[in-house]
């Protein structure tokens, strides 16, 4: 029998406002994640411990790989790719545009390469907003966009399942956790469910991935914790606290996507606050889980 031990650390002391959308890059052994409001596209470097930081003009607040090389990145309420040596931004399309207080939140790649991203009201302060403003859309490889439905409060967490045949969901206002089933080859959605409810204690589901084990951590946003919840039996499996309330989305990554890369935010946290939990905004590694991930799947137009 192997004892777990789970181990949390602070990999990196950074400041974030709102740190998001964790994603491993193999090939660079760093970990890119995103500030949405201070604007910012960051790469941390996982060997030599040193972060690049790319400021955009817009609150950036999803990243992912890009199979021709670079990154996508959603800014403001438009789908971009992002050139990461020359820090050049070009648009590949736009959503939303009749309603000016919108921006993107999380996104996240589908096996077959589509970016899929959801909309929300602008904030007025942490989960504080105008209901039902946003949408869930998907880029096309061919840069079309498809629409899925709207009256969305927080669009957040995504992945899939293993065989590609569900794809998961979380509208955070909702305090579920919902799957769809997936097709593919269409990229076409159907029959939502919830697959758990959110306690309490757990606050705020955020961002989420799966494991190879096809069970699905969730970060919990005022929870201080990540959860891995069964969603065939609709069970919680475990609870990994954090020393921050905060935490917002978690990836897998490291050597064979053994570790777990948790984002957390400092906005919305008093003085008072910061010094019970200074290291608010930090990129956390989480060892010893004894589960891995998957790698992200690249946008493949
Ligand atoms: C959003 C934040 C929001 C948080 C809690 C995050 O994904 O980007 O703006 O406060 O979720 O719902
Ligand atoms: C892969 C390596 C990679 C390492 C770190 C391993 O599973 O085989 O190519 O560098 O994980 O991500
Ligand atoms: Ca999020």
């Amino acid at each position: 029998m192997t004892m777990s031990s789970i181990k949390i650390e602070c990999v990196l002391p950074e400041h974030c406002r709102c740190g998001e959308s964790p994603v491993w890059e193999e090939a660079s052994n760093s970990l890119l994640f995103v500030d949405i409001p201070a604007k910012r596209v960051c790469q941390w470097d996982s060997l030599t411990k040193q972060v690049q930081r790319v400021t955009m003009d817009a609150p950036v607040s999803s990243v992912a790989l890009r199979q021709s090389g670079g990154y996508v990145v959603t800014i403001g309420t438009k789908f971009c790719a992002l050139n990461w040596k020359n820090q050049s931004v070009v648009v590949l399309a736009s959503v939303d545009q009749d309603k000016k207080n919108n921006r993107f939140n999380d996104g996240k790649v589908d096996p077959a390469g589509r970016y899929f991203a959801g909309t929300m009201a602008e904030e007025t302060a942490p989960a504080v907003l105008e209901r039902h403003q946003g949408a869930l859309y998907s880029l096309f490889p061919d840069h079309h966009v498809k629409k899925y439905f709207d009256q969305v409060d927080i669009s957040n967490g995504l992945d899939w399942s293993m065989d590609h045949k569900i794809f998961y969901y979380i509208d955070s206002l909702s305090y579920s956790v919902d799957a769809f089933d997936y097709d593919l080859q269409t990229g076409k959605i159907s029959n939502r469910r919830s697959v758990y409810k959110l306690e309490k204690d757990e606050q705020i589901p955020d961002g989420m991935c799966i494991d190879t084990e096809g069970k699905l951590w969730v970060a919990c946003y005022n929870g201080g914790r990540v959860i891995r919840l069964d969603p065939v039996t609709g069970k919680r499996l475990q609870t990994v606290k954090l020393p921050v309330d905060k935490t917002t989305s978690c990836c897998f990554g490291g050597k064979d996507y053994s570790e777990m890369y948790v984002t957390c935010a400092r906005d919305g946290i008093d003085p008072q606050g910061l010094l019970k939990q200074p290291e608010a905004g930090g990129i956390f590694k989480i060892t010893g889980l004894g589960v891995k991930g998957i790698a992200p799947y690249p946008y493949a137009g």
